[in-house]
C-alpha cells in the first residue's frame, strides 16, 4: 500500500512538472521579450519601419550577429558610442545623434537577451495570406497541453481518493464479516 501512495504521488508529482515546463519554458521568455518590447521600446522602434528610432528588423545581421555588443549597446548606448565602436557611431549619427535611453538600470541582461531575441526572431505578419493562423495555433497548442495537464491530474487526484475508498471498504467488509460471524455465534438458534 505504501508502495502504491508513492508511486502515485511520484506520478503526480512527474506530471505537474512536466505540464508545467512544456506550458511555460520557451514560451514564457518569447512572451516576456514581446511584452519588454510593447512596455520600452515600442515607443521609438517598430520592426518595419524607421519611427524615432530605426526599423528594428534584422539588426542583429547588422551587428554582425554580435549579441553581446547589441546588449551593450541596449544597456548604454553613449558607453558603446563613447568606447569608438564603429558601428554604434554610425547609427548614431545617423539619426542625428539623438540619444537612445540606456536600459542598464530598468532592464537586467536576461531581460535585454529576451526582448534581442523577440526582435531576432519576429517575422513580417505572413498573418496578411492567412489571417490569424500564425498567432492562434501555438495558442490552441497551449490550451491543449493545459487542458491535458488538467485532466492528469484530475484522474491521479481521483485515483487517489478511490484507491483510499476501497481500502475503508474493505476495512469495513471485514469487520462486518466479523461482527455478522460473532452475531451467528450469539445467536440462539445456534449450536443446537
Ligand atoms: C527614446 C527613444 C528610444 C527608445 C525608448 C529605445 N530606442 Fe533604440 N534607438 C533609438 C535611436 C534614436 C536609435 C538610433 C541610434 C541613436 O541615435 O542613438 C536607436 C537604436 C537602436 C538599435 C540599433 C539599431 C541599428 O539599426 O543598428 C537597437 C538594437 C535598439 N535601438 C534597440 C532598442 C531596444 C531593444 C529598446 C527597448 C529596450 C530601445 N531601443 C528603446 C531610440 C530609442
Amino acid at each position: 500500500m505504501n508502495m502504491l501512495i508513492k508511486n502515485l504521488t511520484k506520478t503526480f508529482v512527474f506530471s505537474t512538472i512536466l505540464l508545467m515546463s512544456t506550458t511555460f519554458s520557451n514560451k514564457a521568455t518569447a512572451q516576456e521579450g514581446k511584452t519588454i518590447f510593447n512596455t520600452y521600446c515600442a515607443a521609438c522602434h517598430k520592426m518595419d519601419k524607421d519611427l524615432t528610432g530605426p526599423a528594428l528588423l534584422g539588426v542583429e545581421e547588422r551587428w554582425g550577429n554580435d549579441r553581446k555588443k547589441l546588449v551593450a549597446w541596449v544597456k548604454n548606448s553613449a558607453n558603446l558610442i563613447a568606447s569608438g565602436d564603429k558601428h554604434a557611431n554610425e547609427i548614431f549619427a545617423k539619426w542625428n545623434k539623438l540619444p537612445m535611453t540606456p536600459f542598464e538600470s530598468i532592464l537586467k541582461d536576461a531581460e535585454i537577451d529576451a526582448v534581442l531575441d523577440y526582435i531576432k526572431d519576429w517575422k513580417p505578419a505572413v498573418a496578411a495570406t492567412t489571417p490569424g493562423q500564425g498567432e492562434q495555433q501555438p495558442s490552441k497548442f497551449k490550451g491543449l497541453i493545459i487542458f491535458l495537464g488538467i485532466a492528469t491530474s484530475i484522474l491521479v487526484v481521483m485515483a487517489i481518493f478511490l484507491f483510499f475508498r476501497l481500502q475503508t471498504l474493505k476495512g469495513m467488509s471485514q469487520r462486518g464479516g466479523q461482527l455478522r460471524s460473532d452475531d451467528a455465534h450469539l445467536s440462539p438458534n445456534d449450536g443446537h
